[in-house]
């Protein structure tokens, strides 16, 4: 019935946003940009669990990006949604020059991460309070990229400037110059008063605002991001908006990110043990597959193998030994 509903809406959504959200290469589910976790190798792993998503790399800097450009090929496939983080529009069309001759085609900007490094570079959040700046910084990538392969994300708004005003202005001047989609982590960031991770956690999430902004701007492509963690939440955002962006879930539950990923897909889910087969692990993966029996008795033996480094054949040992039974999530 969920998987109904779900649908439906997709039916009911003009032709016109369905044609931009082709042009768009809109998927209904995207992994979000975390630092530390989204590498070249974890990239390898959501590609097995999650083979429709959109996988967005974590944010690098504009001078990295033109000092170390082979850091980024070396390690991402070219459907990787490249993110950017800095506030020099000349700078900024320079790497994506650099990204795009690497070969990817799609950019992100950063507007949304709080850390007081990226405040201090007058980039991330801050930047939304820089209208007029923000605005030349992605005009700059559009001096290299179409608009459908730029997008933005940012918060529901920064410190002091927390209204449905707000962030409807900052999306509008986007709007106007060709920008088509939008990933909104729907909670504030209070730049001074809390830390990065406090940040992710404290700010109330307010998806009836970023619903606001779907009906406000009915032709751009909105997706949705913060707390999604079951496929209840999914499908509730998925009834709003053209997709969802799914963190910390990725790396807390895998399993659980599995089977909602499967149920938006209307796909059978697998089994861990055939996630891990069909993945075929080697060490630069074990990270990520952690937290795969998250729930079930096996949780840390498994989490044992991993941090010992054992063998593909030792894991393929251990997934041989769980029966179909063994393994439903529970
Ligand atoms: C460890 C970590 C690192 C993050 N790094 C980035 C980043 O590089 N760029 C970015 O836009 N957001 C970053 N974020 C924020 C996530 O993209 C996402 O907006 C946030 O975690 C909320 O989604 P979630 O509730 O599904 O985790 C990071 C989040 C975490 C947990």
């Amino acid at each position: 019935m969920q998987l109904n509903y779900l649908v439906q809406n997709l039916e009911t959504r003009s032709l016109n946003t369905w044609m931009i959200k082709k042009k768009s290469n809109i998927h209904l589910i995207s992994i979000a940009p975390m630092m530390g976790w989204s590498t070249g190798a974890m990239e390898e792993v959501m590609r097995v669990v999650s083979p429709n998503a959109t996988f967005f790399s974590q944010m690098f800097h504009i001078n990295a990006i033109i000092n170390r450009p082979q850091f980024i090929s070396e390690q991402y496939s070219p459907n990787t949604v490249i993110q950017i983080g800095g506030c020099c529009p000349d700078t900024i069309q320079r790497a994506c020059r650099t990204i795009k001759a690497m070969g990817f085609s799609h950019v992100n900007m950063n507007f949304g991460c709080p850390s007081p490094k990226v405040q201090k570079g007058g980039f991330g959040a801050y930047l939304m309070k820089e209208k007029i700046l923000a605005k030349q910084c992605i005009e700059s990538m559009l001096a290299v990229f179409e608009p459908h392969q730029v997008s933005v994300k940012c918060r529901i708004g920064v410190d002091e400037y927390d209204s449905d005003a707000f962030l409807q202005d900052f999306i509008q001047q986007f709007d106007e110059i060709g920008i088509q989609q939008f990933i909104i982590h729907a909670r504030i960031a209070k730049l001074t008063k809390f830390n990065p991770k406090q940040n992710r956690n404290i700010p109330p999430l307010n998806y009836p605002r970023v619903y606001r902004m779907i009906n406000a701007f009915p032709d751009i492509s909105f997706i949705v991001n913060g707390g999604i963690k079951t496929i209840d939440d999914a499908t509730s955002i998925l009834s709003h908006a053209d997709g969802i962006m799914i963190g910390r879930l990725c790396y807390e539950d895998l399993y659980q990110y599995h089977l909602l990923y499967a149920s938006v897909y209307q796909q059978a889910p697998l089994t861990r043990e055939a996630l891990i087969h069909k993945l075929k692990p080697s060490v630069k993966h074990y990270l990520y597959i952690n937290s795969i029996y998250k729930g079930v008795k096996y949780a840390s033996q498994w989490k044992r193998l991993l941090r010992e480094k054992h063998t593909l054949s030792e894991l393929t040992k251990f997934t041989k030994e769980r029966t179909d039974r063994d393994s439903i999530y529970v």
